[in-house]
């Protein structure tokens, strides 16, 4: 059976056939390039992204001359990422298909950064397992930087059960519809604690408001702890 948080599958599906056009848009998120430089990434640091989506992110790090690897759990969005790559000139190959619940990878990274990911997992069990992989993927001076939707105030938790459920929901000018997905909010102390719990150091965290796509988002920097 397929689980909730695979949701997204279908949402790109629907918009892929439907509209020819990227759910999330082509914009990147600088606030990664500046996270990367401020903490010391050079070409040579290798980078993973989880959850990479339409791969945005990665194509415009890629082009900047970074070493990312990208990685999602639906197979739409890595065919999607891998002919935009094409398009723009950086390497397809860097683009997989990996549940990072499920899986794990025989590498470590310099520095692992997630847009947008760990919100859609409800269920603790799931926040914790997506932790305890950024924790056993990083090298031992390695960075993450973890990415959700929230204010820190705010929360929130959808039914999981109604993830696949067709819906109205706005796109460029017009209403689509498109699968549900799921969406967890925490509070800042809830968000945190889960770091801590997942044996995380939390090095800075603040709400940045130029994440694409997103009102305002909790941005969390974090380090294996020892
Ligand atoms: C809200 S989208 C964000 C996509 C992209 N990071 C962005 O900013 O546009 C969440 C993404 O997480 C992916 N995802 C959800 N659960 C996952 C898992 N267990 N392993 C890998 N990717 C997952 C979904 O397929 C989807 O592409």
């Amino acid at each position: 059976m397929r689980k909730y948080y695979q949701a997204y599958e279908d949402r790109y599906k629907q918009v892929h056939q439907s509209q020819n056009k990227p759910w999330a848009g082509d914009k990147p998120s600088l606030s990664i390039e500046n996270l990367l430089k401020k903490y010391g990434a050079t070409s040579k640091s290798s980078i993973l992204e989880i959850g990479c989506g339409e791969g945005q992110n990665a194509i415009y790090l890629m082009q900047q001359n970074f070493n990312v690897e990208a990685s999602d759990i639906s197979a739409e969005a890595i065919r999607w990422c891998k002919e935009k790559a094409k398009l723009a000139g950086v390497d397809e190959s860097k683009f997989f298909v990996m549940d990072i619940l499920n899986n794990n990878l025989n590498e470590k990274f310099d520095f692992i950064f997630s847009v947008a990911v760990l919100h859609m997992l409800v269920e603790d069990e799931d926040r914790q397992k997506f932790l305890k992989f950024v924790r056993d993927h990083l090298n031992k001076e390695g960075k993450a930087f973890v990415i959700v939707m929230g204010d820190g105030k705010m929360t929130r938790k959808t039914d999981p059960s109604k993830a696949f459920e067709l819906a109205d929901r706005p796109f460029e000018d017009k209403m689509i519809k498109v699968a549900t997905t799921s969406c967890r909010m925490v509070t800042w102390e809830q968000y945190l604690q889960e770091f801590k719990r997942a044996g995380l150091n939390i090095i800075d965290h603040y709400l940045d408001r130029t994440i694409s796509g997103f009102e305002v988002s909790m941005v969390a920097v974090v380090e294996k702890s020892t």
